[in-house]
């Protein structure tokens, strides 16, 4: 009989992180400098990020090491298994295989520790002493937190208001670990507060919790920023994931045909799927799959073109797909979705054609992972749910014997009045309107 769990032994967790940077068939357009709109000078990062995350984010080695000191921490969880879905493949009626990577094993029950570990690493070998970070559904800042208090760091988490209120014991959790924690938009910073005076009522948005963050680093001198998805370096450690599915699937004898993934900043799915970008570029047969949220269709609906990462314009520009960073989200139940932009590395390939992505509304997701509740027994996050959405509607066009890979990001064990809303049909859908994303894109900048 076939194993339901393909366990990689922990002597065989890769050491290197593989860098996607030097092998992309189009070069990556350079972030630039927000006031001069010219290539941003490292030395410029540095106020907001240690030197080692700088030198990675713009790293031409395709390897490269990770430290000790990561690996003993990430061998409180790794490598995770990868999971054939047996049960669901018969729900679900398919003659193709389903297989999920189970992120949701680690401490903070997500995939986020992969990189909160070595950033709160490098900082704390910089003598950093606090760093302050945005979280949306709570995921990233409990996945920081723990990893500060893996290093003795303090740890400031700004939330988006939304979520804050919506999952409480997030709050509680980071408390927990030792982290302290604002809804934002907060008090405790000017752009906070220009947005409380302007809009009391502000429900928050991830654009704008990372300018609270940044700048609260920016004028702290012992504070640092982390970022929990989007930029290189976040996306770089998070190939563990990819990494160890390769190598699974070639313990299992399979190799995959289609790889889906949820995507906020693109994090997790670019984890599991820039490790197969030399094998696809090379011409093996492998589809990639973004999934989204209809609500905040970035890579579906957004315009590819430099923006800024955030509501204050503090961050460098990127070329992403964007909604524009003004950008304010429904309060869908998946907040780690609601970003306004996404991975420059990822919406590099979308637009080269490498990577398809899709768009569904949230009950249809909530519907799937009910269905993989009752089949496979684990409580998807909200965001999670949109991946599982992918993988089935994959794995229904999918021919008999291909082989669907789908990244599992997190549990919902933190999000169960979520489920208690849909359950009791309280959830309603949003499509985003047209007029909202024309009229948010003229504050971008034009860039010849
Ligand atoms: C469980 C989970 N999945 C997915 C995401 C989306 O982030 P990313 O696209 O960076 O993986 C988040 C973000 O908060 C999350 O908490």
């Amino acid at each position: 009989m076939d194993d339901v769990k393909i366990v990689l032994p922990e002597s065989e967790m890769p050491s290197k992180w593989y860098n996607a940077l030097p092998d992309l068939p189009t070069p990556l357009a350079p972030p630039l400098d927000p006031q001069t709109k010219k290539p941003v000078d490292p030395d410029q990062l540095a106020v907001i990020f240690p030197r080692a995350v700088i030198e990675q984010e713009l790293s031409p080695e395709r390897w490269i090491p990770i430290p000790q000191p990561v690996l003993d921490v990430y061998r409180l969880y790794r490598p995770t298994p990868l999971v054939r879905a047996s049960r669901l493949e018969k729900a679900l009626g398919v003659k193709c295989k389903i297989y999920y990577k189970n992120e949701s094993v680690s401490p903070a029950g997500s995939h986020k520790p992969n990189t909160a570990i070595p950033q709160a690493y490098y900082n704390k070998q910089e003598g950093v002493k606090r760093i302050a970070t945005e979280t949306g559904a709570g995921q990233w800042g409990t996945a920081l937190s723990f990893a500060c208090s893996m290093f003795g760091m303090a740890c400031t988490v700004y939330m988006v208001k939304v979520s804050y209120n919506q999952k409480p014991y997030r709050k509680m959790l980071i408390n927990a670990y030792g982290g302290e924690i604002f809804a934002s938009p907060s008090e405790m910073t000017r752009t906070g507060r220009a947005m409380l005076e302007k809009d009391p009522d502000c429900a928050g948005s991830l654009g704008l919790a990372i300018s609270e963050a940044v700048e609260d680093a920016a004028t702290h001198d012992d504070t640092k920023y982390s970022l929990g998805s989007v930029l290189n370096h976040v996306l770089l450690h998070q190939t563990i994931c990819g990494l160890e599915t390769e190598k699974q699937l070639a313990m299992a004898g399979d190799k995959p045909d289609y790889l889906v993934g949820c995507v906020g900043g693109g994090s997790n799915f670019a984890g599991l799927i820039l490790p197969f970008l030399p094998r696809k570029l090379a011409g093996e047969n492998i589809r990639m799959v973004a999934v989204e949220p209809k609500a905040c269709p970035t890579l579906t609906r957004g315009q590819f073109r430099y923006d800024y990462g955030d509501v204050a314009r503090l961050t460098p520009l990127l070329k992403m797909h964007t909604l524009g960073h003004s950008f304010m989200p429904a309060p869908i139940h998946a907040g780690g979705l609601r970003y306004h932009g996404d991975a420059p590395i990822l919406c590099n390939l979308v637009d080269e054609g490498l990577i398809d992505a899709e768009a569904y509304y949230q009950t249809d997701c909530f519907d799937a992972a009910k269905l993989f509740l009752q089949t496979e027994g684990f409580l998807p996050a909200p965001e999670t749910s949109h991946a599982i959405k992918g993988a089935i509607e994959t794995a229904k066009k999918a021919k008999p014997g291909e082989t669907v890979v789908f990244l599992y990001s997190g549990h919902g064990m933190l999000d169960l009045a979520s489920y208690d809303a849909y359950m009791s049909g309280k959830l309603t859908n949003f499509d985003y309107p047209e007029e909202n994303i024309v009229e948010a894109l003229k504050d971008c900048p034009v860039i010849g």
